[in-house]
């Protein structure tokens, strides 16, 4: 039995043959894109093996390459004139992904200290691949790190829920009174943060990406206060 028709079986046997396939297509992708890099951003993580469990911190997996490819193309189609942040970034993936682009700057916040010095690594592994002269890695915990007033596009991939997400949304929309502009939220696996943000008026789902996961699409914007004499 090829070793490639043994990992679908496997596979086949947990998810069903039609999402195998697709896992599979997805993998050989993201192989494929770390080969080219030279840069090493798959694998899970647990944070317990560094003494930081907690229920509202998810551990680390990586997303798609495929997916973070498409639905960059659909949200930054001139990302020339964004900033991209990814909250929970791990070991880098979606920051050297958007970083192939040409953002004028791309952030990426980890609670992890290992996934960040794996993500910086990476980063120095890729620098000749990337279009983005401005990458930045900090270390911490999200739901304490003040957003930029030029961030654009937030990205998430599951990092967090409960009252951690409720903080992180907090800080977004305090980024947008601060400075007020539009900003898009794309969310892989939306569950939690659709939970945080739910009856506010500020965000507003726009859309949705079927992937690999499903990513809503958020387009978030302060309320402009009516001014007098406006009908
Ligand atoms: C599912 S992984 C996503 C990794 C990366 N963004 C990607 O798309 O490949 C979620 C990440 O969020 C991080 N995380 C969890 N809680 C966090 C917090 N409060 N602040 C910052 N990062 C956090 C985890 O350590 C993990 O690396």
């Amino acid at each position: 039995m090829s070793t490639r028709f043994g990992r679908w079986l496997e596979l086949a046997r947990r998810e069903g043959p039609v999402r195998a396939l697709r896992l599979l297509r997805h993998r050989a992708a993201a192989a494929r894109w770390e080969r080219e890099l030279g840069v090493e951003t798959a694998g899970d993580h647990l944070l317990a093996d560094e003494g930081l469990a907690d229920p509202e911190r998810h551990d680390h997996s990586a997303s798609s390459v495929l997916d973070l490819q498409r639905v960059l193309q659909r949200t930054a189609p001139r990302p020339e004139h964004g900033v991209f942040l990814d909250l929970g970034s791990g070991k880098g993936r979606a920051v050297l992904v958007a970083a192939q682009r040409p953002f004028r700057r791309v952030i990426g916040v980890e609670f992890s200290p290992h996934l960040t010095a794996v993500a910086r690594r990476n980063l120095d592994r890729a620098r000749p691949h990337l279009r983005c002269g401005s990458v930045e890695l900090v270390t911490g915990p999200a739901e304490e790190y003040a957003v930029p007033e030029d961030v654009s596009l937030i990205y998430l991939y599951n990092p967090f829920r409960g009252s951690v997400m409720a903080r992180v949304c907090d800080s977004l929309h305090r980024s947008l009174l601060a400075s007020p502009r539009e900003v898009t939220v794309v969310v892989a696996t939306p569950r939690h943060f659709e939970a945080a943000v739910a009856g506010q008026d500020w965000i507003r789902p726009r859309g949705v990406f079927r992937g690999l996961r499903l990513h809503a699409i958020h387009e978030c914007r302060p309320r402009v206060a009516a001014t007098a004499g406006s009908h």
